[in-house]
């Protein structure tokens, strides 16, 4: 799935570079600026932020589950729909 039209860039490039930034520096905030400077991409219009850190987030979310990592502590993934409709 295309998340940012303006770099072209899909959920599986996003996740891959969470993927290679955990992997370097574990304890770091990964923002969507964060993946699109490791890929040497710029934030053009910023309209895909949203989506790109709804990506970002679930990957983080299932690989602490993976590792076992408690609910409690994992990312709590925003639904901004559910949150309107609430
Ligand atoms: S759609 Fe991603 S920066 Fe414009």
């Amino acid at each position: 799935m295309i998340v940012c039209h303006c770099n072209r860039l899909t959920d599986h490039d996003i996740r891959r570079a969470v993927d290679e930034l955990i992997t370097d520096v574990p304890l770091q905030m990964i923002t969507p600026r964060t993946v699109y400077n490791s890929l040497s991409k710029p934030a053009r219009c910023g309209g895909c932020f949203p989506l790109a850190l709804k990506v970002i987030t679930e990957h983080l979310a299932a690989r602490m589950a993976e590792a076992g990592t408690p609910k409690r502590a994992q990312p709590v993934v925003a639904d901004r729909a559910a949150l309107a409709a609430e």
